[in-house]
């Protein structure tokens, strides 16, 4: 008997190859087994907050979109937990030190070409950035405090006040099951998953070599 699958699971199974590349990166390895310097993970956070910077003023932008709105919760808000965590390990000069890598701006170039037009496309990037901070996420959260000792500071990035995780992702696989999007919007929504997969993986290889050079240097 053919078992009908929800839309979230359907995104979750054909996006299982890209998640798994993107999980299998060398920095997520140095991170993981306890090899990453603060430099080396401070440069993680620079990128993002460029990344963050994008997404969220698109979310600024889709929040009173009928469906695009429902995924926009306040607690999700990333960036001033990465501006906290930027102060606490680069000091108050913090911001002028950012400088985008090649992959980072190509992500950047992908968020400002559609996700302030495209509400499917703006859901495809906040799915893979927000529910990957809230599962592999919080398995970095924990080998980064195991290796530098952080409590809180340096580590705001990955905690959501008010949110109970695995509550906040069964409700949005609910909302992804509701979407009233026809089949070849939901192709394209899959393909903008992969896409955005792809610039993750990108900015983390491309931030992997540059740690292993600084360490070579
Ligand atoms: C060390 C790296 C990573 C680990 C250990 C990891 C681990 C996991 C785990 C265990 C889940 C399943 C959680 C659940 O079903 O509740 C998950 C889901 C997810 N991860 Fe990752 N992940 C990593 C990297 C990434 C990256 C780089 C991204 C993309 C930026 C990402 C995006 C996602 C997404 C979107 C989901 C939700 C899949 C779904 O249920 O629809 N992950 N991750």
């Amino acid at each position: 008997m053919e078992v009908l699958m929800g839309f979230a699971a359907e995104v979750r199974e054909l996006t299982r190859a890209d998640h798994r590349a993107a999980q299998h990166v060398t920095y997520f390895d140095a991170l993981l087994s306890g090899r990453l310097d603060r430099a080396g993970y401070a440069a993680l956070l620079e990128q993002l907050h460029l990344v963050y910077q994008a997404l969220e003023e698109a979310a600024g932008t889709m929040r009173d979109h009928p469906v695009a709105g429902r995924f926009v919760v306040d607690e999700l808000q990333r960036l001033p937990r990465i501006a906290a965590d930027l102060e606490f390990l680069n000091g108050p000069d913090w911001a002028s030190r950012i400088v985008p890598t090649p992959a980072t701006r190509r992500y950047q170039e992908r968020l400002g070409d559609i996700a302030f037009s495209w509400p499917a496309g703006f859901v495809a990037h906040h799915y893979t950035r927000y529910l990957g901070d809230l599962s592999g996420g919080q398995v970095m959260a924990r080998a980064l405090r195991r290796t530098f000792g952080f409590d809180s500071a340096g580590v705001e990035f990955f905690t959501f006040p008010g949110l109970d995780p695995r509550a906040f992702k069964e409700h949005y696989r609910s909302l992804l099951d509701t979407v009233p999007w026809d089949e070849a919007e939901r192709r394209r929504f899959l393909d903008e998953v992969s896409r955005a997969y792809r610039l993750n993986t990108d900015l983390l290889d491309e931030l992997g070599q540059v740690v292993a050079q600084e360490r070579a240097a």
